[in-house]
């Protein structure tokens, strides 16, 4: 199977999880800091103060990129390193780290894919609100602009907003994220300034970025249920599918929330709403983060995954459904045929008013470490990746225009509120030394990439 001429090929990290440095060069705290540093939050106790050490063990990842031969890095920026109070003065030192890294990255030949809002919210913005306030709307459409003006010369691909259902229903919703609030109300209203905050800073980058190339992250699952003909699960299908794909895919593509949404939120989404809000801003790419589909009828054991419980909260109950099959660390569901199935939904449904997809992120944690001799044999990370690629590709013989693919992560990282209990890298991370090993997958994956071929 090969991939169209071009296919950008890459690999994902985010601030947060991987740089450490927390306290250094002027960065100022974000929620993700209050939120890790409190007790009983985030498994083990770990926090991203140290994490991969990224912020200086930069040129080393750098190498391990070109080894891999990745053509695109998609990494985040920090607001609190480049605004520590989230608004007002700009900290140079952070700025500086990220001219280092994106020269650097250019100098390899690699393109610097940026998000800029990948959870770390300065937590002056949170004291003053957060997302469930309009009041995150001025400093975040100021930060932009001035990530836009600093690195526009030099970066063209900007995502504003990594998964805005992750950031509003785990953040504010169940609260197993920062800054771990659980209020449907508020997230609600999270999920609706996600998509302002999506628009507006869509409007800015353009003004200030010549030909920028803007594109939302959403982190989409297709619902799962044993039988779709049962009222009840067809209920809590059709919930979930508007909850966390088509809310954004409405909004962002069409200007509007699905009449479902303003059903099930009913005030909540109705009260918060303003005129000019949805305008729509034309998109240059949809990003698409793929790990399961959303097996809503069956708790996963990971009780950070709460479909379950939120549309179970919005609907009141959700039905039984039998347990899936092998799952990875996470207890996610193996379900391929997602990642194709999405793509091809996509380019049904919305068909002209959807430019080119990438998947933005997939990937699966399993704890494979280094053998006796040094070498990570993570054949089921091979299995796991190898069978989502045929899926995109399958999808793109299907017709749908797929841009390239982002495999999630890097590195072992700060797997959020699982700590580095998780690992997700084609590098191992032994965060005792932070030497970094790659591992059999990051030699399969160099391959694909070499040879634009499964
Ligand atoms: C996604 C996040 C990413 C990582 C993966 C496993 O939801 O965007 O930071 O944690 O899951």
């Amino acid at each position: 199977m090969t991939f169209p001429d071009g296919f950008l090929w890459g690999a994902a990290t985010a601030s947060y999880q991987v740089e450490g440095a927390a306290t250094e060069d002027g960065r100022g705290p974000s929620i993700w800091d209050t939120f890790s540093h409190t007790p009983g939050r985030v498994l083990n106790g770990d926090t991203g103060d140290v994490a991969c050490d990224h912020y200086h063990r930069w040129p080393e990842d750098l190498g391990l990129l070109r080894e891999i031969g990745v053509r695109a890095y998609r990494f985040s920026f920090a607001w609190p390193r480049l605004i520590p109070a989230g608004t007002g003065a700009l900290e140079p030192r952070g700025f500086a780290f990220y001219d280092r890294l994106i020269d650097g990255l250019l100098e390899a030949g690699i393109e610097p894919v940026a998000t800029l809002y990948h959870w770390d919210l300065p937590q002056p913005l949170q004291d003053a609100g957060g997302w469930p306030s309009r009041s995150v709307l001025e400093p975040f459409e100021a930060y932009v602009r001035a990530v836009g003006e600093h690195f526009g010369d030099r970066v063209k691909r900007f995502a504003p907003i990594n998964e805005p259902w992750v950031v509003s229903w785990l953040g504010y919703g169940t609260g197993v994220h920062a800054p771990g609030i659980a209020d449907i109300g508020q997230a609600v209203a999270a999920a609706h300034h996600t998509v302002v905050a999506h628009n507006r800073a869509t409007r800015a980058l353009r003004e200030v970025v010549p030909g920028a190339l803007i594109g939302p992250v959403l982190n989409q699952a297709l619902p799962d249920v044993d039988d779709i003909s049962d009222p009840f699960q067809q209920r809590a299908a059709a919930v979930q599918d508007m909850n966390q794909n088509l809310f954004w895919m409405e909004s962002i593509l069409r200007g509007r929330y699905p009449e479902l949404a303003y059903e099930v939120y009913g005030d909540h989404l109705a009260s918060v709403v303003q005129p000019g809000d949805l305008d729509v801003q034309p998109i240059d790419w949809l990003g698409i983060n793929f790990y399961f589909n959303a097996r809503i009828g069956h708790r996963l054991p990971n009780p950070v995954d709460q479909q379950y419980d939120i549309v179970g909260a919005l609907i009141g109950g959700v039905p039984e459904n039998a347990p899936v099959g092998p799952t990875t660390d996470m207890g996610w569901p193996i379900t391929p045929q997602g990642i194709g199935d999405l793509l091809v939904r996509w380019t049904r449904e919305y068909a002209d008013l959807l430019p080119q997809m990438f998947i933005t992120e997939n990937g699966c944690a399993y704890d494979d470490g280094p053998d006796a001799d040094g070498r990570v044999r993570d054949t089921r990370r091979i299995d796991y990746l190898r069978a989502h690629l045929a899926s995109v590709g399958d999808a793109i013989d299907r017709g749908a225009d797929v841009g390239g693919y982002f495999q999630w992560s890097l590195l072992d990282n700060f797997e959020w509120a699982l700590g580095y209990a998780k690992r997700f890298g084609l590098v191992h991370v032994d965060y005792a030394t932070q030497r970094r090993t790659l591992k059999d997958s990051a030699r399969w994956y160099a391959d694909v990439i070499a040879r634009n071929a499964l």
